[in-house]
């Protein structure tokens, strides 16, 4: 007699389980940026700048999309910049030399 109702309360219970489950992964996704994935924040910084200081002679992405294969090329490619007339504080310039150089 009591046979259905306890196979419903458990069914019930493993939803119910399986909801927990859920919720626990989507409030992991959730999660606010920890101090570890902070240079995610970088990006948007770099974008900042280089719409400041790059974007008047060509595209932003043409500047983001840029890659350097070592410190030493990005800091070249800065020099060059600044001859061409860009202009750049220190911590600008080692800003985009480490988003560069990745
Ligand atoms: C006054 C104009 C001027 C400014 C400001 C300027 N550039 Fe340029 N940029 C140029 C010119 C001209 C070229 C093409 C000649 C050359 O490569 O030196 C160029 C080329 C480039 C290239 C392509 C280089 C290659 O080898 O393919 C990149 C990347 C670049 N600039 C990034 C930047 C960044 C980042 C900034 C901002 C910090 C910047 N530029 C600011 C004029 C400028």
């Amino acid at each position: 007699m009591h046979a259905p109702t306890t196979k419903r309360t458990a069914r019930a219970c493993a939803a119910l389980l399986l909801m927990a489950a859920a919720l626990a992964v989507t409030a992991c996704s959730a999660t606010p940026r920890t101090p570890a994935q902070a240079p995610t924040q970088a990006p948007s910084r770099v974008e900042e700048i280089v719409e400041a200081r790059c974007f008047g002679c060509h595209p932003v992405a043409k500047a983001l999309n840029w890659k350097a294969p070592s410190t030493d090329a990005a800091e070249k490619l800065l020099d060059r910049m600044v001859g061409h007339g860009a202009n750049l504080t220190a911590a600008e310039r080692s800003a985009l030399i480490a988003y560069f150089v990745k």
